[in-house]
C-alpha cells in the first residue's frame, strides 16, 4: 500500500489540479458540517479555499492530491507550526490541518499509508509531536488508532478537542547515496548541531573540504530521500580499507534513528565504491551517543588513539572501530 500510492504537491500554477482539490474540499467540508461542524457560509467557504491553494508550492505547507494508479483517493494537508504563523500555533509541532478519504475509497488502508506519508513529511520538517483537532463522526475513530491521545485542551479557533502523538522518523526505503551538488552542499553547510555535539557543526565555507568539487561523487556524498537531505558521507580508500564519516540531519538527530541511518550509508558506500572489504571508522571517545550507534549497526572496537579534533590543534581520544568485510 504504502509504495503505491502516488502523492502529488499542489501548486497555485497547475490549474488542473486546484479544480480538483476544490471539488474535494468542498465534499470534505459539507461532510464535515454533516458530522456537527459550524457550517461555513458559502462566500466563505470559496474565499477560504482559494486563499488555501494561493500558498501551496512556494510554502513549506504540505497539501497533496493522493492517488492510487490514476483513481484520485483523497489530500492531505499538514505543516510544521512556526512562531511566526498566522493564528494558533503549537511552535514545533506538526500540524494535521485537514485530511480526507473519498467515501467509497475508506476502511481499505488508504488514511493509514496517507498518514505515514504526511507523519515523514513532518519529521523531516524537524516535528518531534503533531496535533490535530479532530473530526468526532470519522475523524476521532481513525485518530486514535493511528495512536493520537485527547489532550482535553481545547482549540481557540474551532473549539475542538486537541489530539496528540509523537512523531516518529520512518525510513522509506526509497533513500540514495548521491554524489553532492551545489544545491545539496550549500544545504549541509548551514547544519548545526546542539552542544556537545557542536564540534560536528558544519562549516560551508568556500575553501572547506565539503565545497571541494572535485571530491564530489567520489569521496563526499548525500544520503537523500528525493529533495530531503538525510545526512553527509564520506569515504576514503586506504590500502584494502575503506575509511568512512557521516553525519545526519540535525533535525533526524536524537530520534533513535542512528543505527538504522548508519546501515544505509553503508549499503550505499558498499554499492557506490564496489568495496567488499573492511570498513573504518574514527569517533570521540565521549560520543557514546555514536558510538551506541555504530555498535548496533555492527561496528566492533579496534584501539584507541590519539588524534587532533576538526579546526583546532587540540588532541583528544577517538576510538577506532571495524565493520568486517562482506564476501
Ligand atoms: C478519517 C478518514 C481519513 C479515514 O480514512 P480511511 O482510509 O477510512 O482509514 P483506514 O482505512 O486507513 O483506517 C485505519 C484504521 O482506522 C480505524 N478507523 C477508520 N475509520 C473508522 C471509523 N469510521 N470507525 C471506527 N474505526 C475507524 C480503524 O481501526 C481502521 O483500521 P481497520 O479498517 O483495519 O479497522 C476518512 O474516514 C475520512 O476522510 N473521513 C472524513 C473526513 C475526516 O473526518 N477527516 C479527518 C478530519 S479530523
Amino acid at each position: 500500500m504504502e509504495n503505491k500510492i502516488k502523492y502529488v504537491q499542489l501548486s497555485v500554477d497547475n490549474k488542473e489540479e486546484c479544480a480538483v482539490f476544490e471539488k474535494l474540499m468542498a465534499a470534505y467540508v459539507k461532510e464535515l458540517d454533516e458530522h456537527g461542524h459550524d457550517p461555513m457560509p458559502e462566500g466563505f467557504l470559496q474565499k477560504w479555499i482559494k486563499s488555501i491553494i494561493s500558498i501551496q508550492g512556494a510554502s513549506d505547507r504540505h497539501l497533496e492530491l493522493c492517488y492510487d494508479g490514476d483513481t484520485l483517493i483523497g489530500f492531505l494537508y499538514g505543516k510544521v507550526d512556526h512562531e511566526d504563523h498566522k493564528g494558533f500555533v503549537k511552535p514545533g509541532y506538526g500540524y494535521i490541518m485537514e485530511f480526507y478519504v473519498k467515501p467509497e475509497y475508506r476502511r481499505r488502508g488508504y488514511g493509514r499509508a496517507m498518514f505515514r506519508r504526511l507523519e515523514w513529511l513532518l519529521t523531516h520538517d524537524g516535528a518531534d509531536k503533531m496535533y490535530l483537532t479532530a473530526d468526532p463522526v470519522t475523524g476521532r475513530p481513525f485518530w486514535e488508532a493511528m495512536g493520537f491521545l485527547a489532550t482535553g485542551e481545547r482549540s481557540p479557533e474551532n473549539k475542538m478537542e486537541i489530539y496528540e502523538k509523537s512523531a516518529s522518523f520512518d525510513w522509506s526505503g526509497r533513500e540514495k547515496l548521491m554524489p553532492l551538488t551545489e544545491e545539496t552542499a550549500a544545504e549541509i553547510g548551514g547544519w548545526r548541531y546542539e552542544s556537545p555535539y557542536d564540534a560536528y557543526s558544519f562549516r560551508g565555507d568556500a575553501d572547506s573540504w565539503l565545497m571541494d568539487r572535485s571530491t564530489w561523487g567520489t569521496e563526499q556524498f548525500c544520503l537523500a530521500d528525493g529533495d530531503r537531505i538525510i545526512g553527509h558521507v564520506t569515504c576514503q580508500n586506504d590500502g584494502d580499507d575503506l575509511w568512512v564519516g557521516w553525519s545526519m540531519a540535525p533535525r533526524l538527530c536524537g530520534k533513535g534513528s542512528g543505527a538504522a541511518f548508519v546501515k544505509k550509508c553503508v549499503t550505499g558506500l558498499r554499492r557506490v565504491t564496489g568495496h567488499k572489504g573492511r570498513i573504518m571508522l574514527r569517533v570521540a571517545a565521549w560520543n557514546q551517543r555514536a558510538i551506541h550507534a555504530y555498535q548496533k549497526a555492527g561496528f566492533t572496537y579496534v584501539e584507541t588513539i590519539q588524534d587532533e579534533i576538526a579546526y583546532s590543534d587540540h588532541m583528544e581520544d577517538f576510538w577506532v572501530m571495524e565493520l568486517k568485510s562482506v564476501n
